[in-house]
Parts: structure tokens; C-alpha cells; sequence
């Protein structure tokens, strides 16, 4: 096929897939697989105007306060996992996470995400307290919780006690992926168990994925996207893999930028009312990252809002970025860089469109 040709078939997928919010699997194939610069740019100006017809020129932002990297778990990518003894752990307390919240309250947030290793059902008490606390001290403030695979009855108590979201990437939907990710200790099914239960229970729930993970194929993301048209996610997290020195896929290469910013586009076209962010690993991967990600369809930026000393712990992978526009205390810088590209922060709880209140 010519490379014409081949370009005209390519823009016929993307306006279908923005008309009819899907496509076959052999069509999500070969979107991609055969997807060049000229329509990567097709998809994300596509994917950004459909974003615009639901947000405007509105990101919204969240405070991310990484509340402690103790983890059970032993994920083969990421940084904090059990077996690395090359950081220091630590957990913050909660007066702590209570001043970040008042700082970041002060600063205009309005929702807080509060994220962490995934600690053993012995923390869920303290959990249910601090999340009663923030309540009560910032009523108009909404909680997202990161902190992993819960049982069942955990999740109640957090929803009960006044979370309003819960953010669980299901990280691959393939069972031979997923196990190439994962120690035999954890399991895809108990994954999606908790996804279900989230939903059920009424959390504001997201899921996602990293773009580039080692083992991953075309055929995975095509997995990945079709669990997603039939979760319906209120979130999407993707951001690409970044590689961590203390990791056995420390010699793996990252994610590329151009499959990251072509799935956020595909998923937004998909999902045109779901709560996008250019994240973090996004702007690590690249100083344009979040800039390119607003421009791909992306609608959240999440700047860190934990103690500056902490920060430099919760490293998930390599060069993880927590300073400037990334940083709380950089929402000047951040306004900037958005007003460059013709967005503006939009301080409001930002809830999920899909949800009604509760
Ligand atoms: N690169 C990119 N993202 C990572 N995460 C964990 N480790 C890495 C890495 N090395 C992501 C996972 C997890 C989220 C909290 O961070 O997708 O769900």
C-alpha cells in the first residue's frame, strides 16, 4: 500500500472511530499498527476536539499526595515493589497528609488523591479515620483513593467512611501479560474482582494502563481497549512505562510518546465524558509530555501535593518528575503552560460527568 493510500485509511478509522465510538478488532489493529506522524496528528486533533465539546477549554487538576511506598506486592516494573531494599520507606501520619490537604486546599484543590503502596487490611483503620477527617474538615473536597487490591469489605468501609473515587489500573487485560508483569502471588482475576466491586459499590472508579510495557503487544492494547468499551471507566490512566534501575526490567526501554498520545486519543474518542489525565509518566517521558497529552484528548493534570521530602521515595521508576508544573507548589508555572496552549485550570471538584451525585 502506498503511503497515501494508506494515510486516507487511517483518517477513515479515526472519524469513525470519533463517530461510532468503536471500531472491529482487525480495525483497532491496524489503527495501531499502521498509525504515522501525519495521522497521530489527525487522531489527537480529533480526540481534542471531542474533549472540548464536553470540558471546554477546562483541565481540571488534583493534589496527589503519596501517602507511603510500604508495598506487598512485587510488580517486576515498578520501583517501590517489595523486593527492592534500595529505598528507604517511609509512611506519612495523619497530621501530615491533613496539612498537605489544608495546603492544597488553600491553593484552590478541590480534590485529593491520596495513593500508596498497597498496605495490608491492618491499615484500614487509619484509612477509614483519615478519610472520615478530610471529610469533615473539607466537605467540599472530593477523595480519591490509590492503595490497591482491597477485599471487598475494605472498599465498603472507604466508600462509607466518604471516598468519592478510586483509581486501579488493570495494567493488562491478557492473562500471559499479565503474569509476564506480576509475581504468581497476584492475580488478574482478583484485579478485575476489585474493579467490580468498586463500580458496584459506587466509586467514581479508573482503570488504565501503561503503553510500552515490557511483553505487551498490539493484540494486548486491542484487549485492553475492548475491556475498556465494556468497563466504562469513569478514569483513564495511561502513561507510558518507564524503566526503574532497581527493577528486574531495569534493561527494558520506555514506552514511546507516540503510542501513549495515540492512545489517549484513541480512548477519548471512545470514552468522550470519561476523566483523562496527562500524567505524571508522561511528563517524565518528555518536557512536552502534559502539553502533548491535553492536546491528545487528555482533561486532568494531577500536580504532587506531598511533603517536598518525601518525594523523591515514591519512585515508581526512574527521573520521576515532582517539581515545576508538576508541583503543587508550581500551579503558577502549570496555568502558564496551559494558557500557552489555550487551556485553563478549572478549580471545581471535577466529578466524573457519568455519575450522578450521591
Ligand atoms: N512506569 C510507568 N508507570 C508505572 N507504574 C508503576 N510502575 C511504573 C513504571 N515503571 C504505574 C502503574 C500503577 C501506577 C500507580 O503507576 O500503572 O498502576
Amino acid at each position: 500500500m502506498c503511503g497515501q493510500t494508506a494515510d486516507f485509511f487511517m483518517l477513515e478509522l479515526i472519524e469513525r472511530l470519533r463517530r461510532e465510538r468503536t471500531l472491529s478488532p482487525d480495525e483497532f489493529r491496524a489503527l495501531l499498527n499502521g498509525c504515522d506522524v501525519s495521522s497521530l496528528v489527525a487522531a489527537n486533533k480529533e480526540a481534542r476536539e471531542v474533549a472540548q465539546s464536553v470540558f471546554g477549554n477546562k483541565i481540571y487538576i488534583r493534589g496527589l499526595i503519596e501517602i507511603g511506598n510500604r508495598c506487598r506486592n512485587d510488580c517486576y516494573y515498578c520501583g517501590i515493589r517489595r523486593s527492592n531494599v534500595r529505598i528507604e520507606r517511609y509512611r506519612l501520619d495523619k497530621e501530615t497528609i491533613l496539612a498537605c490537604c489544608r495546603e492544597g486546599y488553600g491553593k484552590g484543590f478541590r480534590t485529593f488523591v491520596l495513593q500508596g503502596g498497597e498496605e495490608s487490611e491492618s491499615a484500614d483503620d487509619a484509612m477509614t479515620d483519615l478519610i472520615q477527617e478530610i471529610r469533615k474538615e473539607f466537605p467540599d473536597a472530593a477523595v480519591t483513593l490509590s492503595l490497591g487490591e482491597k477485599p471487598t469489605a475494605s472498599y465498603e468501609r472507604f466508600f462509607r467512611a466518604g471516598a468519592d473515587r478510586y483509581l486501579l489500573r488493570h495494567e493488562t487485560r491478557n492473562r500471559e501479560h499479565y503474569r509476564f508483569l506480576h509475581p504468581e502471588a497476584m492475580s488478574l482475576d482478583n484485579r478485575l474482582r476489585c474493579l467490580g466491586d468498586l463500580k458496584r459499590i459506587g466509586f467514581q472508579t479508573g482503570t488504565g494502563i501503561m503503553v510500552g510495557s515490557p511483553g505487551q503487544t498490539v493484540e494486548n492494547l486491542v484487549e485492553d481497549i475492548l475491556f475498556m468499551e465494556e468497563f466504562r471507566p469513569h478514569m483513564i490512566g495511561i502513561g507510558p512505562f518507564l524503566p526503574h534501575r532497581d527493577t528486574p526490567f531495569a534493561q527494558c526501554h520506555a514506552g514511546s510518546l507516540a503510542k501513549t498520545l495515540l492512545l489517549i486519543s484513541v480512548f477519548r474518542l471512545m470514552h468522550p465524558r470519561a476523566l483523562i489525565p496527562a500524567t505524571t509518566a508522561l511528563a517524565t517521558h518528555s518536557p512536552e509530555g502534559r502539553e502533548l497529552g491535553i492536546l491528545a484528548g487528555a482533561n486532568v493534570v494531577m500536580p504532587n501535593l506531598s511533603p517536598a521530602g518525601e518525594r523523591g521515595k515514591y519512585s515508581l521508576y526512574d527521573r520521576k518528575v515532582s517539581t515545576g508544573a508538576e508541583a503543587a507548589e508550581g500551579l503558577r508555572l502549570l496555568e502558564r503552560s496551559l494558557e500557552r496552549i489555550g487551556y485553563v485550570i478549572d478549580y471545581s471538584r471535577g466529578d466524573s460527568p457519568l455519575t450522578t451525585d450521591r
